[in-house]
């Protein structure tokens, strides 16, 4: 009976405890770092707007979804799909959608990582006061220094895994649960403080204009290699992919966070409460970023390392800079903390559950591994940056990003929403959220049913070019 399968693993000490963990999980690099970049990439307020859309009417109920099928199954996502797939008189092949699952969040740990350890490096310039009174063009070029430099990238990459290996092999409790209590709560105050230096800024108009105003004519159309405008349904599927990124969605980090999750807590209540905190810091986060970008005369397309060559602006020229800065950079390495420990918990639980491997040597096997992967992202940024290192345009770095965000994630997702609409009874699908049958559940389902499948495929098959309007 699935009412009282319990976790091998342990369980949240409560339904805030998950909301933690999850929102621990969600907001991360991705919001930070990856949302405003892309969104200075994607033309500002209408690619925002589209990535709002996604996250309302095909995140938010697959976060529902995916949680339920966690909480449903009890184990690991490999197992889960089995054991649902079997109680549902559905095919075996599902578990593939927990691989499928397992394989992204490796994938993604590796080059997250990285990125996460250009954060811890930064923690240590800001401290130094390297950036105090520096210039938008001295900013530029500390950066890229740190990337040219594969050597001390390595070195950060290696200390950023190590800690994620440590958090992950204590366990749910003692490890993840105790990570994310104080740190959550503190970098949003630290965004507020920095949207407040950003409304000092005479751009902070300028700035909140771009990401809050859409111009579609800036989405649709974007400079191809020649620098002629194009016109592209591709940042569609960027900012659908954002979506299932900045929520977790659609690899089984929320699933198997679901499996940890106590039978009593409200599962749509949670996913809403976490889906708006993570919306929230990334809205907070392009706020503070955009203005400076204006006030400075920076590119707001100029890519991955827009935060690392903003914010050090504004914390070189404000008071207790190099204190408030470092600060920041602690907070935003434990914030891709609490996410890169979610990417490889599936793996490690389906480890632990099926090969009698302990916590901690499936932890050590799968950050080893996700490590080594991690080079190839490192050399991205210097040595293989190289026009005869890439395909399709695309860097190591820019590939493995494009896979896992933008195609094995809205997959994952898709597949989650069919199983759990049209695979499972409805009965057990109302049975775990413990909804009635009334506008919540009807309203969910609806969504699931319909909206969000052919959302994705629509938005999916028009990018890669097989339906075009
Ligand atoms: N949501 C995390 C972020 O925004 C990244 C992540 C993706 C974590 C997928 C787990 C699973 O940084």
């Amino acid at each position: 009976m699935a009412e009282r399968r319990e976790s091998i693993h342990g369980q949240w000490s409560g339904r805030w405890a998950f909301i933690l963990a999850a929102t621990g999980s969600a907001v991360g690099l991705g919001n930070i770092w990856k949302f405003p970049y892309i969104t200075g990439e994607n033309g500002g307020g209408a690619f925002v707007l589209v990535y709002l859309l996604c996250i309302a009417i095909i995140g938010i109920p697959i976060m529902i979804a995916e949680v339920m099928l966690g909480r449903r199954g009890r184990r690991s996502p490999i197992n889960t799909m089995r054991h649902l797939a079997r109680e549902e008189q559905a095919s075996q092949l599902w578990q593939y959608l927990g691989w499928a699952g397992v394989v992204a969040g490796f994938l993604i740990l590796s080059y997250y990582a990285v990125i996460a350890g250009w954060a811890v490096a930064y923690i240590f310039r800001t401290a130094s006061g390297s950036f105090t009174g520096a210039t938008a063009d001295g900013v530029a070029s500390i950066f890229s220094d740190l990337v040219s430099d594969p050597e001390r990238l390595l070195a950060w990459h290696t200390i950023f895994m190590v800690c994620t290996m440590v958090v992950v092999a204590r366990g749910v409790r003692s490890g993840l649960e105790k990570a994310v209590r104080y740190l959550m709560p503190a970098l949003f105050v630290l965004l507020l403080v920095l949207v407040g230096y950003a409304m000092n800024t005479d751009a902070f108009v300028a700035g909140a204009a771009f990401l809050l105003t859409p111009d579609f004519h800036a989405l649709f159309y974007q400079s191809n290699a020649q620098g002629v405008a194009e016109l592209t349904a591709e940042p569609l599927l960027i900012a659908l992919g954002h979506a299932f990124f900045t929520l977790s969605l659609g690899m089984g980090a929320i699933m198997v966070y679901g499996s940890y999750l106590p039978r009593q807590a409200s599962i749509v209540k949670t996913s809403v409460v976490i889906a708006l905190m993570d919306t929230l810091v990334a809205l907070l986060a392009g706020l503070a970023i955009f203005p400076i970008v204006f006030a400075n005369g920076l590119e707001p397309g100029s890519g991955p390392g827009l935060i690392f060559q903003t914010l050090p602006i504004a914390f070189g020229h404000m008071p207790g800079g190099a204190f408030f800065g470092s600060l920041f950079f602690i907070l935003l390495a434990f914030a891709a903390l609490s996410s890169a420990i979610s990417l490889i918990e599936p793996a490690v639980a389906w480890l632990v559950e099926n090969h009698g491997f302990t916590r901690i040597y499936a932890t050590v096997w799968i950050g080893l591994l996700s490590w080594l992967l991690g080079v190839g992202s490192i050399f991205s940024f210097n040595i293989w940056s190289g026009e005869e290192y890439q395909l399709f345009g695309k860097t190591f770095f820019d590939l493995l990003d494009y896979l896992t965000a933008n195609i094995m994630l809205p997959l994952g997702g898709l597949l989650i929403a069919i199983f759990a609409a049209w695979q499972m009874r409805r009965s057990s699908c109302r049975d775990e959220l413990g909804l009635t049958d009334g506008l919540v559940f009807k309203g969910w389902y609806f969504l699931i049913r319909y909206v969000s499948p052919v959302a994705v495929t629509i938005v999916f098959l028009n990018a890669i070019g097989l339906l075009t309007f």
